[in-house]
């Protein structure tokens, strides 16, 4: 497996232009499904969970073309099956996103249920539960989500708890029922807004776009000719590059950004005391070489701080001047980061689901190991600011959702290089 080594101690200063979210290219592209016209989608991150997602799709017969770019072209006119393979689902829970849009306009799906993984069971009972009331014939046998529909029929649906892709699922599923459908307590995250923009440009009605009330008229199809569609920018690329700089004492400039994805997060850089400034399109912070202070933050769906922003902030808050109390409300173990920063000198004490961080004065380099995907960006933060070297194993759950992330820090000056295995 691929490591990264990291010397760190270096003030990172520069810029960088922030790549296309991950978390709206995986629901648009399974969206494509429910296109009787080719697409194109420009703006995509060039990340495994990518690669996985077009294995997926050209697995069950959609023709698409990937430019250098990263601008795809989809036709999902026809497809030879309806099936997403445990092979690919065990690598990337987000497969479950086909699920939806297979039911919807083909009326069948085989998915493989999705297990949990390092952060928490990750149940897709919402999904299951709105799609059989949406009228679907929904059966788990042997591992795998059995579904079928002659047509779904739209309802009223109260979403017994926030889920980003159950949301999806049932708002692509929604868009060609018949009759009207009421998403209630509907996840509000910039992604499921970046979604809903691009079925509604495919021919799709929805309404309350943005709120937890999502109404959508069923159509008969989706058949929008030549549409092209850009990927919103990564607000998650985005603040943990912002942490790079922070927890360095340095400055950084990110551009083709959205600063109005991230509120909760520039509110928290600022009491951490940096200076934010943003423009049409980039942010730049600037600590101007002073530590951080310590802050506290408690995670919860949008537009409240984000759970993938939480392990970030927990290794800023291990280098900062005074004491900052991290809560995780989403996901029921999103702290495997801490032992390993605690392998680098960090005074983190975990108590049920709060993370008590005390700052101190360095961490020192260590050989650590990712365990997921955010977890494992902080532990790179962590290096950034540490004394001496850091070995980060497994970064495969990095290159999962960071686009060259290694080119990208060193462009800012880091020193941090792949040791391929
Ligand atoms: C999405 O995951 C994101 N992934 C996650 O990002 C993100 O952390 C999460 O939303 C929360 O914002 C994608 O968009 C591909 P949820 P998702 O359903 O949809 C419970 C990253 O780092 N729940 O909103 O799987 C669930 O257990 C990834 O990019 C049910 O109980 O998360 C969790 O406690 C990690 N039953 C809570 O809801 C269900 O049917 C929120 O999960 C569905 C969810």
């Amino acid at each position: 497996m691929d490591k990264l080594l990291i010397t760190g101690g270096q003030r990172l200063s520069g810029e960088l232009r922030i790549s296309g979210a991950k978390n709206a290219a995986l629901p648009i592209l399974a969206a494509t499904l429910l296109s009787e016209k080719p697409v194109s989608i420009g703006n995509v991150p060039h990340l495994h969970d990518i690669t996985t997602t077009l294995e997926l799709l050209g697995r069950m017969g959609v023709q698409f073309v990937v430019d250098e770019k990263m601008n795809i072209e989809v036709d999902s006119g026809t497809i030879a099956n309806c099936e997403a393979p445990y092979e690919l689902v065990r690598t990337m829970r987000a497969s479950i996103l086909v699920l939806g849009p297979l039911l919807a306009r083909f009326g069948e799906a085989r998915v493989s249920l999705p297990g949990g993984c390092a952060i928490g069971t990750r149940p897709v009972d919402i999904h299951l539960d709105g799609l059989s009331k949406m009228g679907a014939d929904i059966r788990v046998e042997g591992g795998f989500i059995h579904a079928r529909a002659k047509r779904l029929k739209g309802c009223r649906l109260v979403l017994e708890q926030v889920t980003v892709t159950g949301t999806e699922n049932l708002l692509m599923a929604a868009t060609l029922a018949s009759g009207t459908t009421y998403i209630e307590n509907a996840a509000k995250e910039p992604e499921v807004t970046d979604l809903a923009h691009f079925l509604n440009k495919l021919g799709a009605r929805i309404k309350g776009i943005g709120t937890d009330i999502l109404e959508i008229e069923g159509v008969e199809k989706l058949d929008t000719e030549n549409l092209h569609y850009q990927i919103m920018p990564d607000r998650i690329e985005t603040g943990t590059y912002l942490i790079a700089a922070a927890i360095t004492g340095g400055r950084v400039k990110l551009k083709n950004a959205r600063t109005d994805t991230l509120d909760a997060v520039l509110d928290k850089l600022s009491e951490a005391g940096a200076d934010i400034t943003t423009g049409t399109d980039w942010i730049t912070l600037d600590m101007h070489g002073r530590k951080p202070k310590a802050v506290s933050v408690r995670t919860a769906p949008y537009p409240a701080f984000p759970t993938d922003m939480q392990a970030q902030f927990t290794a800023l808050n291990a280098i900062a001047e005074g004491v900052g109390i991290i809560t995780e409300t989403v996901f029921e173990n999103r702290y495997m980061h801490v032992q390993e920063m605690q392998r680098m000198g960090a005074n983190i004490r975990l108590e049920s689901n709060t993370a008590i961080c005390t700052g101190v004065a360095r961490l020192t380099g260590a050989p650590v190991m990712a365990t997921d995907l955010r977890a494992s960006a902080s532990l790179v933060l962590a290096a950034l600011a540490a004394e001496g070297q850091t070995l980060v194993d497994r970064i495969y759950h990095i290159d999962r959702g960071y686009d060259h992330i290694e080119e990208k820090l060193s462009q800012l000056g880091a020193t941090i290089r792949r040791i391929p295995r």
